[in-house]
């Protein structure tokens, strides 16, 4: 770790250069894009989705991600002196992979260079891994590891589970929770998961962007919670206290797929399941976000797990804005 951007006072100037986010019409990239233009930036996206509806009154410019022509992703960069890239795949699926995610954006990376960007703030996991038999996390380290080699100034960030109004875990435990009369967690349900707050995630992105030195941070929030507690927690504040029980993580799977099924999405993978269980959702560094997750969903215990929030969906219609809950 090198340095921490939320120590320091945020010195960003609004200047004619650009800032490029990947997916501002999606949930992380959004509040970036949203922070970048309340500070008068000129703001560009990078999106696989150029029709979703433009929740920025058309202030900020989209170019699709062209990974398949690297010449006209080179042509969208060049101007950019701070790329924020959120861009990554939540699991393997017939219609994407995270192999695809990785040399995309090794691409992206390599477009960015030969474009003059000038900077990259990279969204990446907590406990990235090399040697991870989780491909989520061994992907992004290789990831990590690239933009280091690449030679390029860079900030990594290094999320839990990030909490917000379009969040999906924190979400779907909540409509779970609403949902069923027990609710199960996975083995013992002891190990850790420390969530941050959207808001708090997309400003420390945007310190680090406006910064020169390399720099590593856990970007986690100031509340550590075991899995087994975070579940009894939302519970007591949506008021739905059900009883959490432990089953073993294969009969979880099998639950999870037919929840899946239900409403056709992939609930939760067995790598999720497995990078869970490992406490990959931890970190012992100090907090770096500021938002409490018991505050955030006690303003929201009206509308928190209401509806369930499908990754799938997101991937299919890439004409509605991320649903909110
Ligand atoms: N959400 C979390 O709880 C969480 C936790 C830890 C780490 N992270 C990391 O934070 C970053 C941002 O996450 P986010 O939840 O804010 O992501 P997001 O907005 O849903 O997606 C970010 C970008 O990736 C693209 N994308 C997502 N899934 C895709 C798929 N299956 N196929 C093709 N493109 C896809 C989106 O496409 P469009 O351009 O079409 O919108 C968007 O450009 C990611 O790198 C993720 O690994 C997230």
């Amino acid at each position: 770790m090198i340095e921490n951007p939320a120590q320091t006072e945020n010195n960003l100037t609004p200047d004619d250069k650009i800032q490029m986010i990947t997916g501002a019409f999606g949930y992380s990239g959004k509040y970036i894009a949203n922070l970048l233009l309340d500070a008068g930036c000129r703001v560009h996206t990078l999106t696989n989705s150029v029709n979703r509806e433009n929740i920025f009154k058309g202030k900020v410019t989209i170019h699709p991600f062209d990974f398949d022509s690297p010449k006209k992703l080179v042509e969208s960069l060049k101007g950019v002196s701070v790329l924020y890239n959120t861009y990554w795949v939540r699991f393997n699926h017939k219609t994407f992979t995270h192999a695809d995610a990785v040399n995309n954006t090794k691409i992206l990376f390599e477009c960015a260079t030969e474009a003059g960007v000038e900077r990259i703030v990279h969204v990446s996991i907590t406990n990235p891994e090399i040697d991870s038999p989780l491909e989520y996390f061994k992907g992004k380290a290789e990831l990590e590891k690239s933009l280091i080699e690449s030679g390029m100034s860079f900030a990594v960030l290094r999320p839990a589970v990030i909490f917000g109004k379009e969040d999906i875990l924190i979400n779907n435990i909540a409509w779970t929770l609403r949902k069923f009369p027990i609710f199960g967690v996975f083995g013992d349900g002891q190990y850790k998961i420390q969530p941050v707050y959207v808001e708090d995630l997309a400003r420390l992105a945007v310190k680090a962007g406006s910064q020169e030195s390399n720099m590593i941070i856990d970007a986690v929030g100031p509340e550590s919670f075991t899995y087994r507690q975070l579940a009894e927690t939302i519970g007591e504040i949506i008021d739905k206290r059900r009883p959490i029980i432990s089953i073993p993580p294969d009969i979880g799977y099998l639950v999870a797929k037919i929840v899946g099924w239900i409403v056709g999405d992939v609930f939760v993978t067995r790598e999720e399941i497995k990078g869970l269980m490992a406490g990959t959702l931890a970190v012992d560094s100090k907090p770096s976000g500021q938002t409490l997750l018991t505050e955030w969903a006690k303003k929201h215990s009206k509308t928190l797990g209401m509806k369930y929030t499908s990754e799938l969906a997101r991937r299919k219609d890439r004409k509605s804005c991320y649903k909110s809950n």
